[in-house]
């Protein structure tokens, strides 16, 4: 008989608000000696949802497990362990979680030795905690965004001593160095300059869920870059939740312009980050960005709102009219820059006034692609309990409404590269045919163009012969 939990230490999304401990813990990722070999013959599968950094931090669990021995499974029926690295954003993204975590059920009575585990950023919030302990107690294993480190003592005692456990810390968290990474890609690698956020939009569960800002040293992630550099990648992305924030923490003159900067001197082909917060994104940066080279022509800026009145209720701190100047100087150091964004409409008090400026602001600012969200109240957040006036069939229409605009600018923004020689990384083959490759340009638009596997990692010039909404064709000029 399994005991109920061998640990249970649930989170607290009031812990979660607290900024207290000045000092970040460094430490070195280590795995004791005994369970090296702890998942030899075993598969295993992660599902990931959410942003870039739980993709990221996919990747370190996939180095720790196959540091443990385990082989990765491309089913999850042959899997022995299925991790679920999950996200709280929005109610959907946790909804399609606890429905696969149903659907998954089944695997254990073909398979009583499974191992299921729960990960990421659902699992910081209590309700979520309480859901899996009452409605899945298939769960074997529950564990935040703080301790991915921990993974291999939490697997001992799953496997070994058929364990349940549950531990979660609700804290600022600390940086933890020379995790293993399984990267998915072979010629473009995330890197993880920062974790954390300590901006608190209103809406947003993330600063409870990922702990405070802080910022690695610059020394490790250059060695980083150096190391993917050396072996054989073209294309590295900054990932944090605010990267224009580098450093602030760091109690030194070192900004995200200086890390920028710094990397863009090592032989790394492609540099891209994200996210940018406007309030900021300085000129220092725009400056570096300027100087083109191997940082990329495309910046995704979230504008989240273009009313002024819903602007300052979301706590982002700057206005409709500052982000646009912010964007003029963007486009006139770096005239061809893609620009992307993130909206979210219905917020609440959101007036048919508020909407009509958000579609001004888009229409201004020649979006070429945007994320659109309705917003989805957050338990714990400060906008959860904003009276919400607005019904969900308008909420719905102006996303609709918002999305016509939306695919009309990433339309335009792919039609002017027709006819035009551009430079795309070459990264698989296109998910339909295996003649076709896919890869991106440096302005982060999405080409096809008929070749061979040979391509990939290689950065190709392709001639675009025609632009869709959503890609471009074209034909392979010079490799
Ligand atoms: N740190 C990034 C990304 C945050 S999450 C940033 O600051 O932009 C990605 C996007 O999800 C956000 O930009 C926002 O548009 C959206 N989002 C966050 N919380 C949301 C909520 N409660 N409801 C709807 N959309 C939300
Ligand atoms: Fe969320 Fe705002 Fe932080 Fe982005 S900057 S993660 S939207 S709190
Ligand atoms: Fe989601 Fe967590 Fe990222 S809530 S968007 S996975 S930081």
């Amino acid at each position: 008989m399994k005991k109920e939990y061998s640990k249970y230490f649930a989170p607290s999304l009031i812990n979660a608000r607290k900024r207290m401990n000045k000092n970040i813990e460094n430490r070195i990722f280590h795995i004791p000696d005994e369970l090296i070999g702890l998942g030899n013959n075993l598969k295993y599968h992660i599902k990931t949802y959410g942003c870039q950094g739980n993709l990221s931090d996919s990747e370190k669990i996939a180095g720790i497990l196959e540091m443990l021995g385990f082989r990765f499974a491309n089913n999850v029926t042959e899997a022995d362990l299925i991790l679920f690295n999950t996200c709280a954003i929005r109610e959907n993204a946790e909804e399609r979680v606890f429905g696969e975590l149903g659907r998954i059920k089944s695997l254990k009575k073909t398979n009583p030795n499974l191992i299921l585990g729960v990960c990421g950023c659902m699992p910081q919030e209590e309700k979520t905690v309480e859901t899996i302990k009452k409605k899945h107690p298939q769960v074997d294993i529950v564990f935040g965004t703080h301790n991915i480190y921990k993974l291999p003592e939490y697997l001992s005692d799953a496997f070994l001593k058929r364990e349940k456990v549950v531990e979660v810390y609700s804290n600022e968290g600390s940086i933890i160095e020379e995790m293993p990474v399984k990267r998915e890609h072979s010629c473009k690698a995330w890197v993880d300059i920062m974790y954390g956020c300590d901006e608190f939009c209103t809406y947003c569960i993330v600063p409870y869920t990922r702990g405070r800002e802080r910022s690695r040293q610059p020394e490790d992630i250059l060695r980083e870059v150096e190391t993917l550099v050396d072996e054989g990648y073209a294309e590295i992305t900054l990932l944090g939740q605010n990267v224009n924030a580098y450093g602030k923490d760091l109690n030194c003159e070192y900004k995200f312009a200086d890390l920028l900067n710094d990397l863009s001197k090592t032989k790394i082909k492609r540099i891209r980050f994200t996210t940018s917060h406007p309030k900021d994104l300085d000129d220092e940066t725009i400056q570096v960005m300027a100087r083109r080279g191997n940082i990329m022509p495309h910046l995704h800026l979230p504008v989240q709102s273009g009313s002024n009145t819903i602007l300052k209720k979301m706590n982002r701190k700057y206005t409709k009219e500052e982000y646009l100047e912010k964007i003029n100087k963007l486009r006139k150091a770096i005239p061809d820059i893609s620009l992307t964004t993130d909206i979210i409409v219905g917020f609440p008090g959101e007036t048919e006034e508020d909407f009509k400026e958000t579609l001004d602001l888009v229409t201004k600012a020649g979006f070429e692609g945007a994320y659109t969200f309705i917003f989805s109240p957050r338990e714990g957040t400060p906008a959860s309990k904003y009276e919400d006036n607005i019904t969900s069939e308008v909420k719905k229409e102006r996303l609709l409404i918002l999305n016509k605009l939306i695919n009309d600018g990433f339309a335009a923004g792919n039609k002017r590269f027709e006819g035009k020689i551009v430079d795309v990384l070459v990264e698989g083959t296109s998910d339909k045919k295996e003649d076709i490759m896919t890869g991106y340009t440096i302005h982060n638009k999405l080409v096809n163009f008929p070749g061979d596997l040979e391509l990939v990692g290689k950065i190709v010039k392709v001639k675009i012969e025609k632009a869709y909404t959503w890609h471009l064709k074209g034909k392979l000029i010079e490799s």
